[in-house]
């Protein structure tokens, strides 16, 4: 029996039409988009396009050519750190994000950025009074995770997005954690930069991500690489256009044909129904957790303050030894240590030794879920 409760890392099972998609890619096109003239590249070509539709409906974007396609959401975060920021700029982030967001700020810290990271106390959730109180003349950028990928704790990203376009500073948003699981809009939440990841809850296949960029922003954000785009090949210059300037090389085009079909997936059932179904599971989950002696659950309350990330302990095990019992014993896939963030462990009090994190999708079953408390029902009682 396979258990596996490790969505946040990346979702599986993946909708059926995702392979599908793949498969009559490879079948029935296969060609390199954009780079010659004939037929089937063309067909590539719409496979692109249909991408960046799919993806502007989901986050209500007004211009689909405003969406970059990435290798994955860490490739969108580095494309605007890098591009944007300068010494000098200051940055305002939270003690919750991820080290994809962390490790390249401190590197520019190092060059002479200055950073606020706000903390987020217990609950993992930023107060935005902070955020407004961090503000200085040479903000440029608030940039947050919309959710925890260790607490699940889901921050108020569109007060913080109104806070950034009052003081005229830049907002991106980290939806890693979200995109597909929760509504994501642009436009009401004020963003700038939508940096996504296709492999997790946008339910499509690893090496696939993006990033929505404002129009006219591109102009001040450098590409982090230059390349052949099949456009204006007469110039040894990087196109400034969009959204070629920020997509050298070939395109991962076989998984974004997998992703347009798991978008497409999510888009027909709805992120309401996704989101309400992923409630009633953690529910279910947290409250079985909490009900066993020696159990310790972190996260906010209650429970629509966070998505399906549920991070434990159990009192004298280690959370490595929980999750290799989990698995060897009773088929239950989890996470455990720091999630590559260890801040947010700081944060919640679990630094160094992590949390062991349980996340169930979409395809959870309930269960799976009590299959999952009552193995770690046993697990506790072997400490006893
Ligand atoms: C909040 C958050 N941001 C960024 C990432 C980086 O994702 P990837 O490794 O797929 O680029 C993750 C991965 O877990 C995440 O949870």
């Amino acid at each position: 029996m396979t258990i596996y409760l490790d969505n946040a890392a990346t979702s599986w099972p993946k909708p059926p039409v995702m392979m599908e998609g793949m498969i009559d890619f490879n079948t029935r096109i296969g060609s390199n988009p954009g780079r010659s003239g004939h037929s089937l590249s063309i067909e590539a070509g719409r496979v692109l396009f249909e991408a960046r539709d799919m993806l502007s409906c989901l986050f209500n974007i007004q211009d689909p050519m405003c969406v970059v396609l990435t290798s994955g959401i860490t490739h969108s975060l580095n494309i605007v750190l890098r591009g944007l920021l300068k010494p000098g700029d200051h940055v305002i982030t939270s003690s919750m994000e991820h080290n994809s967001v962390m490790r390249p700020l401190r590197e520019l810290e190092q060059n002479g950025l200055s950073l606020s990271v706000i903390d987020c106390g217990d609950s993992g959730i930023i107060d935005p009074d902070r955020v407004r109180n961090a503000i200085r003349s040479n903000t440029v950028l608030i940039i947050i995770t919309h959710a925890s990928n260790v607490t699940g704790s889901i921050q108020p990203a569109g007060d913080i997005g109104r806070i950034a376009g009052e003081h005229g500073i830049l907002f991106c948003l980290d939806s890693a954690q979200t995109a597909g699981a929760l509504p994501v809009d642009v436009e009401s939440m004020n963003i700038d930069l939508l940096c996504f990841s296709g492999h997790k809850s946008l339910l499509g296949p690893m090496g696939t991500g993006g990033l929505y960029i404002r129009k006219g922003l591109e102009s001040r954000i450098k590409p982090l690489m230059q390349g052949g785009t099949g456009s204006r090949s007469e110039y040894e210059l990087q196109p400034e256009f969009m959204p070629d300037r920020y997509e050298s090389g070939t395109l991962n085009t076989l998984g974004i044909a997998g992703l347009v079909k798991s978008v497409e997936y999510i888009l027909n059932e709805g992120v309401d129904k996704i989101r309400k179904r992923e409630q009633v599971l953690v529910e279910r989950l947290v409250s079985g957790l909490k009900g066993i002696s020696g159990v310790t659950v972190f996260g906010p309350q209650p429970i629509n303050l966070r998505t399906a990330a549920v991070p434990f302990n159990v009192a004298g095990i280690n959370p490595s030894e929980a999750a290799l019992y989990l698995d060897e014993m009773c088929g239950i896939m989890s996470r455990p240590g720091l999630h590559c963030a260890p801040s947010a462990h700081k944060t919640i009090g679990s630094f160094p030794g992590g949390t062991n994190r349980l996340s169930p999708g979409y395809f959870t079953t309930e269960d799976e879920i009590d299959a999952a408390v009552m193995a770690v029902h046993r697990l506790a009682a072997l400490n006893k």
